[in-house]
């Protein structure tokens, strides 16, 4: 377990935890490696649930052999379950193991039965408002953990869980101005707008939990995007946060599921590199102008104006968006094969990938460092002298 620090913990369905809680970044970027060593130091470390077969070669095959969708599905609940058993082994018992769902993904309540019956300790669900998942885990001890951007839809959440007599176990308020991946912002134009500021968030949430009569004791508030440092993690909880949650900087950490050149990529980025963009799933998301993404960009009017409203057919089978713009044709969307895409940025392949990264630099600028000397240095604001890397590559 990690040693002393100033912080109060973060609690969440009565456990206490380190108050730095790693984010779920798919496509496999956080597997069982990053969420078990993030547990394993006390802390909430989370699988993201999407595309998980590629860290499986026997699936992959399987999935070669028979393309069919039904296989491919049942291929990702299978290496979901693995991955959460191992990250589990992994933790020995310390922090909690999360399970990351995207709601606009076709698949989300499999994913979240399978976190159920695999025992994972908590289901964060972004991406979309999770006025279900209550229903989706009736019955079974597991903290449920929304992701929201603005206090409307903290309110939203909080009213119509209420009335189904549950509370979530805590919300991640996530900016759309820093984080990396999807951001929860209609429009690229208003991600800087006032009612994503934190300080902002906290004081309108404080009339709607009187309102409701509940307390942060009852849920716990993490704010995400863009926290890269000690001063940053010591700004946020003296703001008011119970918890800050971070995602680029575990990516890039020695213990992150995915290719060494995945991480190069995030780690060398230079601001003027970093972009914003639409994706197929409609929403704006932040990424890596990599060689790929570059020449999408380029086109973009191109594309949309040539193929924007023809449905094709998904290129890999494995239908994972409930509303895809390529499959379904919706002309202001994206228009790629954003599950072909993400999976070339898990193999490190720098010319065909899209990789995902929030906006800010990183908490050791571009060096790999373990999980234990990013908590260390965000909980104390000590940098502990590198080693020698420690991890293994591994994938199908
Ligand atoms: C490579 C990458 C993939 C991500 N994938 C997901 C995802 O699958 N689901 C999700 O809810 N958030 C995803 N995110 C968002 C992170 O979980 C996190 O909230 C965000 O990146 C925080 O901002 P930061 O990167 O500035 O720390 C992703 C972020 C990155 C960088």
């Amino acid at each position: 377990m990690f040693p002393g620090h100033s912080f109060a913990p973060l609690q969440i369905r009565g456990r206490q935890l380190l108050p730095v809680v790693q984010g779920g970044m798919g496509v496999g970027i956080s597997a069982h490696r990053l969420a078990g060593s993030v547990a394993r130091e006390g802390a909430l470390g989370t699988i993201a649930s999407i595309d998980l077969r590629h860290h499986h070669s026997d699936l992959m095959d399987m999935c070669r052999a028979d393309p069919r969708h039904e296989t491919l599905a049942r291929a990702n609940l299978i290496a979901l379950g693995r991955e959460i058993a191992a990250a589990r082994k992994l933790a020995g018992g310390n922090g909690m193991i999360a399970v990351n769902v995207m709601k606009a993904v076709n698949a989300h309540a499999d994913y979240v039965r399978a976190a159920c019956e695999h025992g994972a300790d908590a289901i964060v669900v972004g991406a979309g408002l999770p006025l279900d998942l209550p229903d989706l885990t009736a019955g079974v001890d597991i903290a449920l953990v929304p992701i929201l951007s603005d206090a409307r839809g903290v309110a939203l959440v909080l009213k119509k869980w209420m009335k189904k007599g549950r509370l979530p176990d805590a919300i991640v308020i996530e900016h759309p101005a820093y984080a990396g991946g999807h951001l929860g912002v209609t429009d690229i134009a208003d991600m800087g707008h006032e009612r994503f500021a934190f300080t902002q968030i906290f004081a309108e949430l404080e009339g709607v939990y009187a309102t409701l009569g509940i307390t942060r004791h009852d849920v716990p508030l993490v704010v995400a995007g863009g926290v890269n440092s000690h001063e940053a993690v010591r700004k946020w909880l003296e703001a008011g946060a119970n918890g800050v949650q971070v995602g680029t900087p575990f990516a890039v950490t020695e213990e992150g599921d995915a290719h060494p050149d995945f991480k190069r990529v995030l780690a060398d980025a230079k601001p003027e590199d970093i972009v914003e963009f639409v994706s197929v799933t409609g929403l704006p998301a932040r990424a890596v102008k990599t060689p790929w993404l570059e020449r999408y960009l380029r086109n973009e009017a191109r594309i949309r104006t040539k193929i924007g409203s023809l449905k094709l057919a998904c290129p890999t089978g494995l239908e994972c968006l409930s509303a895809c713009g390529l499959r379904d044709g919706i002309e202001k969307f994206g228009h790629f094969c954003i599950d072909t895409r993400l999976a070339a940025a898990l193999r490190g392949d720098v010319a065909n990938g899209l990789f995902f990264r929030g906006r800010e630099a990183l908490p050791f600028g571009s060096a790999i460092r373990s999980v234990r000397d990013l908590l260390e240095l965000l909980l104390t604001g000590v940098a502990r002298p590198a080693v020698a890397q420690r991890a293994a590559f591994a994938l199908a």
